[in-house]
């Protein structure tokens, strides 16, 4: 296992903690219940808060706060990601290794399930879990809730259906991975500010979070084309087969190997020039995703 991968496998074992201490007592034996911590506790590699504590370090930020927040992120996330399977989406029945939440508890309980860890992302970030001023918790959930939305999740879904089996520029498809994808992840990177109460921190570091963003994506492309499903933990070559709009489909593959290049030498060089040896562990999490296989 790559060092990197070490210390998010951490990470990730500290935010399941959190989750299911904060669900044991929300506990219920309903089919619903068990569909949502199917879909939660299914094993995704929680990049996402590895992100959000890496981001800290610029902050020196309390790492348990940090983890609460990666919980809230985790939430959201996996509610992308069942509706995202579902028949009317991108119709995949593995996920993680796993079925689909839709394959094992069917559609509709998949569809409430995926409501239900949208808004308990955003019960966990009003609870006294987080301890911050209010104005700075009001501020990290105005920041969720426009990453999610018809700007972020919500439209960047909404537009990678509709561009399927079309010819889309570049342009317009950075717009909808950006939505889809990067605005959730540049939450995890500008969160750090407003924790940190660092206002003016915050543009920088959710452009930053933007391109972390497309550069996660872009290689979630590439797994879709060259990976192997026994480690993505999903279907392989779906891409194609949907006529998805990709990086990969509108450059060619030498040249979006360049551009996430590109994009990797941005990143550094703006966090380095910002934040010196802060910014360390959060490079290379983001080279972490050039060497990543799932
Ligand atoms: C997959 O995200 C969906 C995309 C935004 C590309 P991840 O690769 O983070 O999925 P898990 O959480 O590790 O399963
Ligand atoms: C999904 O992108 C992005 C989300 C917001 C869920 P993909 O459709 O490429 O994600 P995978 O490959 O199914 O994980
Ligand atoms: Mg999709
Ligand atoms: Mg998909
Ligand atoms: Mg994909």
């Amino acid at each position: 296992m790559l060092d990197t991968e070490k210390k998010i496998v951490k990470v990730a074992s500290h935010v399941d903690i959190f989750l299911k201490n904060y669900l044991k007592k929300r506990t219920e034996n309903t089919k619903l219940f068990n569909a949502l911590k199917y879909g939660l506790f299914s094993g995704g590699k929680k990049f996402r808060s590895y992100l959000i504590v890496t981001s800290g370090k610029l902050f020196n930020l309390n790492y348990k706060q940090l983890i609460a927040i990666g919980a809230a992120v985790e939430c959201m996330h996996s509610y992308s990601l069942i509706h995202d399977d579902l028949p009317s989406m991108d119709d995949d029945d593995f996920r993680r290794g796993k079925k689909s939440t839709h394959k094992v508890f069917g559609e509709a309980t998949a569809i409430l399930a995926g409501n239900s860890l949208l808004t308990l992302a955003f019960e966990i970030l009003s609870s006294n879990n987080i301890n911050i001023n209010a104005k700075s918790k009001i501020n990290l959930i105005n920041a969720l809730a426009s990453s999610a939305g018809h700007s972020g999740i919500a439209g960047g879904q909404y537009l990678d259906l509709k561009f399927e089996k079309m010819r889309v520029n570049k342009n317009l498809i950075i717009d909808m991975q950006n939505k889809k994808t990067g605005e959730l992840i540049s939450f995890c990177t500008e969160s750090a500010a407003i924790m940190a109460n660092k206002n003016s921190h915050r543009k920088l570091l959710k452009r930053i979070g933007l391109d972390i963003g497309l550069l996660f994506q872009i290689t979630d492309d590439l797994l879709d084309l060259y990976g192997d499903k026994n480690k993505t933990g999903k279907p392989t070559r779906r891409d194609k087969q949907k006529g998805k709009a990709t990086v990969i489909k509108s450059l060619g593959i030498n040249k979006t190997i360049e551009f996430c290049y590109e994009l990797l030498d941005n990143i550094t060089d703006k966090l380095e020039n910002k934040y010196g040896s802060r910014a360390n562990s959060l490079v290379d999490s983001v080279n972490f995703l050039l060497r990543r296989d799932h």
